[in-house]
């Protein structure tokens, strides 16, 4: 009798470990908006239900998030989006900041060639022309269909209500209260000056505290009004150039007024019977997520298991592969002939990964970057939007360092972005993500400086499958990679993918980084054996995934990062 009795509990333990319930995210039957800020996710949705388009959400969403995250959301920095509408068209919007005209190959480097410390992340220096607002009147321009006034004013409203400040806010504040309260100082041909006060971040602001940005709300009144124009002609332009100049930065009239987004063709591949849309240069998000997909198709890691010993081998080995093209031939296109066919044939990627084996690692100083026959010729934030329509949105948006160069401006009432530190200020010197590049990114005026935002989108039979992204600078495209997996290779809801503990690897420096909890310990211990460093800090793998997945039954499920305040809502 105990026998048996014995016999139905492991039947029953295995029976139930194995049918564990799916955790889902939040499930919809209409239209999804994640982001990082509940306040953005609603503003989104609720002009989808006003009968409003992803696009018209979009700017929206990435404008409610310049007030209820100014951590990363903006009017003062750039992004990507790549959309795909419901007739299947697809295509791509770069927004990403520009050097300024005054900008030179050597501008952060002192007079014996050594970048000077802090000079391309804080203050005016590190500024680049800003295109989140162009960007914006670009999609609505070509996509909108609500009046301008429906998209801000909701937005504007915020801005005067002001928003509750989080845990995880406070926080992050308190972080970077010293750099934003300005004891940074810059040298201006005369003498060492101190950057401007914020005043709005002189006081210190705890969780349940409410911000009101009446001077934020003014600005976009003021854009909404006057369009684009306003920010890149008009009053706001003046002020926002004499902020800059002001603070020791060299932005001009001319480089507010030359500024245009571009369309581009989005990075197109395929991956088992998946079809990936991607961002194309002058991010390398598509690239080399396309150079890592392709590397590794070949294995089976299904059968490998979730995040274990060969599964993180294969993937670390492409990933140092990849990131070591990128430090080379990755720039700005309009600058730079990129080799794209040439880095993501079949045959050279196969060539590439020729020298991997499950023994031993590769060493990061024994790979160069690959060699072709070129025939002639610390922050950012994602949202992912689908519509009751059947267009799809994913946007990743950034002032690059947590509040960008720390320069905000009371009177226009939002930060500056400290995006010139994605160039490479001097060859193999690594910036602020460790990244280190070449030629193709070095500074040039008008130059756009190369990025790693991956925002994606996923076709399977031909139908939208899913729409992803994530901040987290070089995490980026490891972390939308591992998500992607989550869901294709081992079957995790969008919610569980997003959840799931991420590893990275970028070439250089020659580490596996680990978030810290969540990885077997004896996966670690056999890779520590096999020769691969490992590294732990969660705060550096710094992604938040906003993920939409459409179901089987035609339900779509958002999936937002719990890593942040992030928030998933439907209709
Ligand atoms: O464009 C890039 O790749 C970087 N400026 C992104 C910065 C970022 O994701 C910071 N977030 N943690």
């Amino acid at each position: 009798m105990l026998y048996r009795y014995l016999i139905l509990l492991i039947i029953f333990s295995q029976f139930s470990c194995n049918n564990k319930k799916p955790i889902r995210g939040v499930v919809s039957e209409n239209a999804m908006v994640v982001t990082a800020r509940e306040e953005a996710s609603k503003i989104g949705i609720e002009i989808l239900k006003k009968g409003g388009n992803a696009f018209d959400a979009m700017v929206a969403t990435e404008l409610a998030l310049a007030v209820a995250y100014p951590y990363a959301g903006n009017i003062g920095g750039g992004g990507f989006m790549v959309y795909r509408k419901n007739n299947g068209d697809t295509g791509a919007l770069d927004y990403r900041e520009k050097a300024p005209l005054g900008a030179t190959k050597d501008m952060y480097l002192d007079i014996n060639g050594d970048v000077i410390k802090g000079l391309s992340t804080v203050g005016g220096l590190a500024v680049g022309v800003p295109g989140t607002v162009a960007g914006m009147f670009e999609v609505y321009e070509k996509f909108g269909s609500l009046p301008i006034e429906e998209i801000f004013e909701p937005v504007i409203k915020l801005a005067l209500k002001g928003v509750i400040v989080t845990k995880k806010q406070e926080a992050r504040l308190k972080q970077y209260y010293p750099q934003i309260n300005n004891q940074n100082t810059f040298w201006d041909g005369e003498r060492e000056k101190e950057f401007e006060k914020a005043k709005l971040w002189m006081k210190t602001w705890k969780e349940n505290d409410t911000i009101k940005y009446p001077a934020l709300a003014n600005t976009l009144k003021k854009i909404m009004q006057n369009g684009k124009k306003e920010f890149y002609e008009g009053e706001t332009a003046k002020k926002l150039v004499n902020f800059i100049q002001k603070n020791g930065g060299i932005i001009t009239m001319e480089d507010l007024e030359l500024y245009k987004p571009k369309w581009r063709d989005p990075i197109v591949f395929e991956y088992d019977d998946l079809k990936i849309i991607s961002m194309s240069p002058p991010s390398s998000g598509g690239i080399c997520l396309e150079q890592i997909m392709k590397m590794i198709n070949p294995f089976d890691l299904e059968s490998y298991g979730h995040n274990s010993v060969d599964y993180i081998k294969v993937l670390v080995e492409a990933e140092r592969r990849a990131y070591a093209d990128r430090s080379f031939y990755l720039g700005d296109p309009d600058f730079n002939e990129i080799p794209y066919k040439e880095i993501t044939s079949q045959k050279y990627l196969s060539d590439r990964m020729n020298g991997f084996s499950f023994s031993t690692p590769t060493l990061s100083k024994d790979l160069n970057p690959g060699s072709i026959n070129i025939s002639e010729s610390n922050e950012t934030t994602h949202y992912s939007i689908l519509d009751q329509f059947g267009n799809s949105v994913s946007a990743t948006t950034t002032l690059n360092g947590a509040y960008g160069s720390k320069l905000y401006s009371d009177e226009l009432g939002f930060f500056l972005n400290n995006e010139m530190d994605d160039f490479s200020s001097k060859p193999g010197v690594p910036n602020m993500f460790g990244l280190i590049g070449a030629k193709a990114n070095s500074i040039e005026p008008g130059k756009r400086m190369l990025s790693s935002m991956t925002p994606t989108i996923i076709e399977k039979n031909n139908e939208l499958y899913m729409v992803l992204g994530t901040p987290g600078g070089s995490t980026i495209i490891t972390s939308v990679l591992q998500n992607i997996l989550n869901v294709h290779e081992f079957g995790m809801t969008m919610q569980e993918a997003v959840n799931a503990a991420r590893f990275h690897h970028q070439w250089l420096p020659d580490v596996v980084l680990f978030e810290t909890t969540g990885f077997n310990k004896s996966v670690v211990d056999k890779l520590e054996k096999d020769g691969y460093k490992t590294y732990f800090d969660s705060s550096k793998i710094s992604s938040k995934v906003e993920g939409i997945l459409v179901l089987n039954d035609g339900k779509i499920e958002g999936g937002a990062d719990k890593r942040g305040d992030d928030k998933a809502i439907g209709f």
